[in-house]
């Protein structure tokens, strides 16, 4: 017998998304599906999933055991969310205006907006002022189901305002029930400041942002925005090269606009993550569907710029790569904290089944932050982050559009979400 000190019972369905993880291809398409699935854990961690008959004989409760009952209900892992540019401040709704007018995303960057715009107001902001504006997004995230997030800096582009920007993530992990994952994205873009002199700013970024991030323990991942008028490969091979002799792991922004050969990059120099990929070309797809290195795929960015092209999501499956799903929340290009809404989209647009697409924000998400050992699916032994969605099925969650069905969440075996409301 092992012991429970919360026992949720009798979920309508119970969705494990259960590994072997990372999922490629056909094994994407398992969810683990238990039906009347009970589940129950141990000082937040899940000691035990299955069917009552089974847990009438394993479990015993604790005698100050919570009890949640799931009828009605359907339990799935918390989502991960595995790109984030959480830490900003401003807004760009201004600069909305202009696109719905015509002008393009790469346009208004042109124009020295767009990322630029925010660097500004992130600038002006102090930590503390960042530390709320995330606080308010993490209780967006949970309120929709998220419990564990990747978040970025780059929004700081100079030492001082770079770690400004980790410390309030640091600070938001540690206050706020979502796990935040943190990752330096000094080269999100080429600071104004230093826009004729691109090198000497990756100089800045080799020689002392990232040695000081490093020092700090501010970053687990360093990310970079390999783009046409941004980072070029030749950059990007540098400052990557760097960053992994500092010890960072690696992630990259790769084939969101032009494709310049970073998503094959990426996978030859052991990236965790390839991610964008609405232009990534053949070989970019045949290198990762060979690689260990996750694909990221963001649908919101290509729904919020109104792109026709789209991450070709069914060839990246079925050549065997591992997919995964984020919101690439942000102010310019995906100003959305839902996954359930990221879900949708890769049902609706990039023809993910909805059980590919599950899998893809919570097993795959997790292994895509080098997080699928502690969350991302319901097992024995990992995190108790679940949620319970008041809809008769799973199917449902993408069927009924524009609703939030979050009913209750469970953050490390405690409930933080309750009947909608954060308590
Ligand atoms: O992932 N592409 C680069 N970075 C973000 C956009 C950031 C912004 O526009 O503020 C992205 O889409
Ligand atoms: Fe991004």
């Amino acid at each position: 017998m092992t012991s429970a000190d919360l026992i949720v019972r009798n979920c309508r369905q119970l969705l494990t998304c259960g590994g072997p993880i990372p999922k490629r291809k056909a094994a994407l398409r398992d969810v683990g599906l238990i039906e009347n699935g009970w589940i129950a854990s141990l000082d937040g961690k899940i000691v035990f999933v299955g069917r009552e008959k089974e847990f009438r004989k394993e479990v015993k409760a604790k005698k100050d055991c919570r009890r949640v009952d799931g009828s009605g209900l359907v339990g799935l892992p918390g989502f991960v969310d595995p790109h984030t540019h959480l830490p900003f401040a401003g807004n760009r709704e201004g600069e909305f205006a202009l696109r719905l007018k015509g002008y393009s995303y790469t346009q208004l960057a042109e124009m020295g907006l767009g990322i630029q715009t925010t660097v500004k107001a992130t600038r002006r902001a102090t930590e503390d002022e960042l530390i709320a504006l995330c606080l308010g997004r993490l209780d967006q995230m949970l309120l929709h189901g998220t419990t564990t997030c990747e978040a970025k800096s780059g929004y700081g582009l100079n030492l001082k305002d770079e770690i400004k920007q980790l410390k309030a993530l640091r600070e938001v992990g540690k206050i706020h029930p979502v796990d935040v994952i943190s990752t330096f994205m000094g080269a999100h873009e080429i600071p104004a400041e230093y826009k004729a002199r691109k090198n000497e700013y990756i100089d800045l970024l080799i020689g002392k942002v990232l040695p000081e991030v490093k020092k700090k323990g501010l970053a687990d991942f360093f990310d970079i925005f390999c783009e046409r008028g941004v980072f070029s490969l030749a950059d990007t091979k540098k400052l990557v090269k760097a960053a992994q002799k500092a010890g960072f792991d690696i992630k990259v922004h790769s084939d969101e606009f032009v494709p310049l050969g970073g998503t094959e990059f990426a996978a030859e120099a052991g990236a965790v993550s390839a991610e964008h990929l609405i232009n990534i070309t053949e070989t970019g797809i045949q290198k990762l569907s060979r690689s260990r290195t996750a694909a990221v795929l963001l649908p919101a960015v290509s729904f919020f710029l109104m792109l026709e092209k789209k991450a070709p999501a069914r060839e990246l499956i079925d050549s065997g790569a591992v997919v995964a799903l984020a919101t690439d929340f942000n102010p310019g290009s995906s100003m959305t904290e839902s996954m359930l809404f990221v879900l949708q989209l890769a049902v609706y647009s990039l023809r993910l089944t909805i059980e590919e697409a599950i899998n893809a924000s919570t097993a795959n998400a997790a292994y895509a932050i080098r997080m699928d050992k502690e969350a991302g699916s319901l097992e024995p032994g990992k995190k108790m982050d679940l949620v319970l969605w008041h809809v008769p099925a799973y199917t449902t969650l993408v069927y009924h559009l524009g609703i939030n069905p979050v009913r209750h969440v469970i953050k490390n075996g405690k409930m933080v979400v309750k009947d909608g409301i954060k308590i």
